[in-house]
């Protein structure tokens, strides 16, 4: 989709649609909705007397101008509450209203910048905002469905694409702005779609090696460092833990690594970024049950997050060094597949029971917490699928997030606000660490059914010695269930977002 940023007068140019707001509580709209209102002698403000208009957040009415303006179509979007107003509810309001035009079929047309006005967002912010979510909001995965055989899947949908959207401004300095913000917008908006994609290919796509050559195309595109470990050279270091997950499967495994230098003469300005990328999860020989199991080719969004957040970092360029890694292989019942009650030595020299073959992702993740350690990164965020423990605890509204250090917790925390995704945080109590105390080796991988995110996330903490450290539980955020603002049905591209905003924050020092 085409974004262009103009300053036209929007009661006047020629366009199949218009969307301009509303705050809810409003009688008699101002600024660009008071404008197209008097153009339309009122047409606006009658609605919102007689009730129709509401201004609440979602709320989308669509006016035909039968010639009286420019615009053929006015659609006015409801912004909800102007106290609880924020980038996030601009995101999801552009998503919606070019959703719902999309719906109709017509794939063209203005907005004003949703929050500039009376919201109080910069003209930058606004202008990322609308670029990201509706570059986010219009995004699906149709690639499967071949064209023109009636089996369009979504039936609700219109099979257009979303051509061209014009942010109006009528003030020449603030379009500039609006502008650079829009530049900002579709830098991560678009790497966070190449995270969806990345998930909702099917398994048989995306296998490891798949991942690998996404990553990198995403660094030679990009300009970062690119480099892969294959499942020789992982034994050779002693990644007992992960070669023990991946030699049930046919597929070569990839340790995959990204890196990116934004300050090389301090490498103690650091953070790693690790993901887990099981391209498919059957649980092994702990089989997983057939219900459902299509699912587990998402279990390498952490491992998407990743490479699509390395994709941002390249583009904004923050002062700070980061480096990426993706712990990608699929999770199979083969014939030399581990046994339940194997035991394996990471590299670290940590020793593990496997009590459930169906745990692995955090036996992938030690040994690239170990390599994480070696490379000396100091601060580390794990990024992982982990647990459907996770989903039980906290749904899908957000992520769980645990960890040994308040500062990066709370950064994380702090980031997910600026990008709208909720992070909420589960204790480390120590008491929780009798959960994978084991008879034979020096911890089991599974802790049974008691606080089941945090017992994995104890797992996690033994091979992190001594750096910073926070682990992200995506299990139930990386896809959604149903169209809802700037997500869709599917792969949500969780927490790439966030994961380029920490690495912004922290260069900045904030
Ligand atoms: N990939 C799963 C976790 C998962 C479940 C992610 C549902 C998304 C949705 C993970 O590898 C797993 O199987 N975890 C087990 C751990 C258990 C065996 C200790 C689980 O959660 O049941
Ligand atoms: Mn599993
Ligand atoms: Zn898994």
């Amino acid at each position: 989709m085409k974004i262009n940023v103009a300053t036209t007068d929007i009661t006047a140019v020629a366009t199949p649609a218009l969307v301009v707001n509303l705050f809810s509580g409003v009688k008699a709209p101002g600024g660009a909705t008071g404008a197209v209102d008097a153009a339309l002698d009122g047409a606006i403000s009658r609605l919102i007397e007689d009730g129709e208009i509401k201004g609440k957040q979602g709320e989308l009415t669509l006016l035909h101008t039968m010639g009286k303006i420019g615009p053929a179509r006015v659609v006015v979007a409801g912004l909800g509450k102007q106290d609880d107003f924020d980038a996030d509810v601009a995101r999801r309001v552009s998503s919606e209203a070019l959703r719902y035009l999309r719906q109709r079929g017509v794939c063209q047309a203005v907005t004003i910048a949703h929050g500039a006005g009376v919201g109080g967002l910069s003209p930058e912010a606004a202008g990322r905002a609308v670029a990201e979510g509706s570059l986010l909001g219009l995004y699906r995965f149709d690639r499967y469905h071949s064209k023109n055989n009636g089996a369009s899947g979504d039936s609700e949908e219109g099979d257009g694409e979303f051509a061209e959207l014009t942010i109006a401004e009528r003030d020449a300095a603030r379009a500039q702005a609006i502008r650079d913000g829009a530049a900002q917008g579709r830098i991560v908006a678009e790497a966070t779609l190449i995270a969806r994609n990345m998930v909702n290919e099917p398994a048989n796509v995306m296998n490891p090696t798949a991942m690998a050559e996404t990553a990198r195309w995403v660094a030679q595109e990009y300009g970062l460092g690119f480099e892969t470990l294959d499942n020789a050279q992982m034994k050779e270091m002693g990644m007992g833990a992960f070669i023990g997950v991946a030699q049930g499967s046919d597929e070569p495994a990839k340790l995959i690594i990204l890196t990116y230098e934004g300050d090389p003469d301090n490498p103690g300005n650091n953070l790693g970024l690790i993901g887990k990328g099981i391209t498919f999860d059957t649980g092994g020989i702990s089989l997983k049950p057939a219900g459902g199991m299509e699912s587990m080719k998402g279990d390498m969004a952490g491992g998407a997050s990743v490479i699509a957040a390395m994709q941002i970092i390249a583009q904004l360029r923050p002062r700070i060094n980061v480096t990426g890694m993706v712990a990608a292989t699929e999770n199979m019942p083969g014939g030399s597949a581990q046994r339940p009650g194997d035991v394996v030595r990471a590299m670290n020299g940590k020793t593990i029971e496997v009590i459930n073959t169906d745990a692995e992702g955090r036996l992938v993740l030690a040994d690239a917490l170990c390599l994480a350690r070696q490379r000396g990164l100091t601060r580390l965020v794990d990024i992982a699928t982990l647990t459907g423990a996770m989903v039980t605890t906290l749904g899908k509204a957000c992520t769980g997030v645990m960890g040994n250090d308040a500062a990066l917790i709370d950064g994380v925390i702090q980031a997910g606000h600026q990008t709208g995704e909720k992070f909420w945080e589960l204790p480390m109590f120590d008491e929780y660490k009798e959960l994978i105390r084991s008879d034979v080796a020096d911890m089991k991988n599974s802790g049974g059914r008691q606080a089941g995110s945090i017992s994995a996330a104890f797992l996690l903490k033994e091979f992190v010695e001594g750096a910073a450290w926070a682990h992200l539980d995506i299990a139930g955020t990386s896809t959604s269930e149903k169209a809802s603002g700037y997500l869709v049905k599917g792969a949500t591209g969780a927490p790439a977002r966030t994961l380029a905003q920490l690495a912004v924050n922290l260069a900045n020092g904030s």
